[in-house]
């Protein structure tokens, strides 16, 4: 570890997510009120290995605890996957005197974490930033509590126009390989069903099952709106072809709806800024103690550390209560069959 405790670098990386500001605004005062003096470097990994940095104070982080993005934008760094961009990137924080650099990103971002860890000498601390929340080791992620409500705000809406015309929709939602956001907003959206990896336990059957689903509550329930959400990468080529396949398969008839990056972007709702504005201060105080390599999370209620190395090896589960009721004990089809509804 370097002998001088005195200035940390922040950057953030990967998928943005909204709390990020919130994030640098918390690490910033924090390290200010620690007397340390911060450097933010831009465009995440890259902005390391190009040494493109700007001094942060007090009136960078005034007014951004409310704003999508980052202020320090942020990147997917094909150069820092390389050992040559790694060794330049801890070179430039050597020779900048940076004796702790705090990363806010996903999984990919503390993969990033862990290959510097050869090359550089100082600490190095991650938070949680993505709107996947498919870090394990925390209950939450910044940004996915935004982006759960701004999904369900754009349900909603789509909701109203399938209800009016007693369509069927299949809206896709983000995630990568994670099912958190379409088992969260399917929930908060009551949708008829939920489509994520979790719940996919037969591929060869899903087209099948989806369809009797939807032509059972048909059934039972007469005209009436359905709704799928489905996580991306999902289908093979997507809701457009999951559509096209029901409709050659079932003649059913569904439009598809790509949410996409709107679910990136905007305010932050009150749980995010908090959240980050929590794991921000708890990172400075683990500089400040020593810490190095590690992830600071919240499980339940309370500031935890977890490493880098356990926070990605595994696959953070979804709440299995909650996929229980949505894929059976408040599933409609199941109702109509035990009660008729
Ligand atoms: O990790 C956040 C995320 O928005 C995922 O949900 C999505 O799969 C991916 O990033 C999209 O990445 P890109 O911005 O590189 O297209």
């Amino acid at each position: 570890m370097l002998k001088n405790n005195n200035k940390i670098a922040i950057l953030t990386s990967g998928g943005d997510a909204p709390g990020m500001n919130a994030a640098i605004r918390s690490l910033v005062l924090a390290a200010l009120h620690y007397k340390m003096e911060v450097i933010g470097f831009n465009y995440g990994f890259n902005g390391l290995i190009e040494a493109d940095f700007c001094q942060l104070n007090e009136s960078s982080v005034r007014n951004i605890i409310h704003c999508g993005g980052t202020i320090l934008k942020s990147a997917r760094s094909p150069k820092f996957m390389t050992e040559e961009g790694q060794k330049q990137a801890a070179e430039n924080l050597h020779k900048l005197d940076v004796s702790a650099l705090v990363v806010i990103g996903g999984d990919g971002s503390f993969n990033g974490m862990l290959a510097l860890k050869s090359f550089y000498q100082g600490q190095l601390i991650g938070l949680p930033g993505t709107i996947d929340n498919d870090i394990d080791g925390t209950d939450s992620t910044i940004g996915f509590a935004t982006a759960v409500n701004t999904a369900i705000d754009a349900i909603d809406k789509i909701r109203d126009t399938a209800e009016a015309f007693d369509r069927v929709f299949v809206v896709e939602v983000m995630g990568r390989h994670s099912g958190f956001l379409a088992l969260n907003v399917g929930i908060a959206c009551a949708a008829e069903q939920v489509l994520t990896f979790e719940s996919f336990k037969n591929p060869g059957l899903e087209l099948q099952n989806i369809a009797n689903h939807i032509k059972q509550c048909k059934v039972e329930r007469g005209q009436s709106s359905y709704l799928i959400v489905a996580a991306e990468n999902l289908w093979p080529e997507g809701v457009e072809k999951l559509c096209s396949d029901l409709q050659s398969y079932a003649n059913i008839k569904c439009t598809p709806c790509v949410l996409g990056y709107i679910q990136r972007g905007g305010d932050p709702v009150a749980k995010d800024r908090i959240l980050a504005t929590k794991l921000g201060v708890a990172a400075i105080e683990a500089i400040r103690a020593g810490k190095n390599m590690i992830m600071i999370g919240e499980s339940s209620n309370q500031m935890c550390e977890v490493a880098i190395e356990t926070a990605i090896k595994h696959k953070k589960q979804v709440n299995a209560a909650l996929l229980k009721a949505q894929n059976s004990i408040l599933d409609i089809a199941e109702l109509a069959q035990l009660n008729k509804i």
